[in-house]
């Protein structure tokens, strides 16, 4: 395994739109999985999509609970119900930042895991949120122009000293 270089907000490969992974068991695409799985665990993160670490394909991981990420390939997001929620993120890609974002409370996903196996299921919560997030990495999109007010941006630190809330 190994750390994986992690693009920042200003690298094209962040704002494009990713590719279907043709072969969820390729050797190469195992390989850049595990390999994601650590750079997420190194950098802190509960997330982390192929586009990150300079590979324009559609595949992220993402953490809901102790133990090892979910993986998710080719992924299909769709809201359940109108419900939204507001809360702070942060995206590896833009390192010390958080903002303010609304995102559906709820979402139905599908996709394959890392057997190639078809998996569906639903998430809500933090889990929703971080589905969300990742997936829209794979189309170019960050979580800056999700947000309706730039005002609730701000540097981690500063916001940790106010204990703002973003309602
Ligand atoms: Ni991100």
């Amino acid at each position: 395994m190994a750390l994986l270089k992690i693009a920042r907000l200003g690298h094209p490969v962040l704002l494009g739109r990713a590719a279907e992974v043709e072969d969820a068991t390729a050797p190469e695409i195992q390989r850049l999985i595990a390999d994601m799985a650590e750079t997420m665990v190194d950098a802190g993160g509960i997330g982390i999509a192929a586009p990150q670490v300079h590979v324009p394909l559609r595949l992220f991981l993402f953490r809901s609970g102790p133990g090892a990420p979910s993986v998710l390939i080719n992924p299909e997001i769709e809201a359940i119900g109108d419900e939204a929620d507001t809360a702070w993120e942060g995206c590896l890609s833009i390192p010390g930042l958080r903002g303010a974002v609304p995102r559906a409370s709820r979402v139905r996903f599908t996709g394959l895991d890392e057997t190639g196996a078809r998996i569906e299921g639903e998430a809500e919560g933090m889990a929703a949120r971080v589905i969300q997030h990742e997936n829209d990495h794979l189309d170019g999109v960050l979580y800056l122009s999700r947000m309706p007010d730039m005002a609730l941006l701000g540097f981690t630190e500063e916001l940790a000293r106010r204990e703002k809330e973003p309602e």
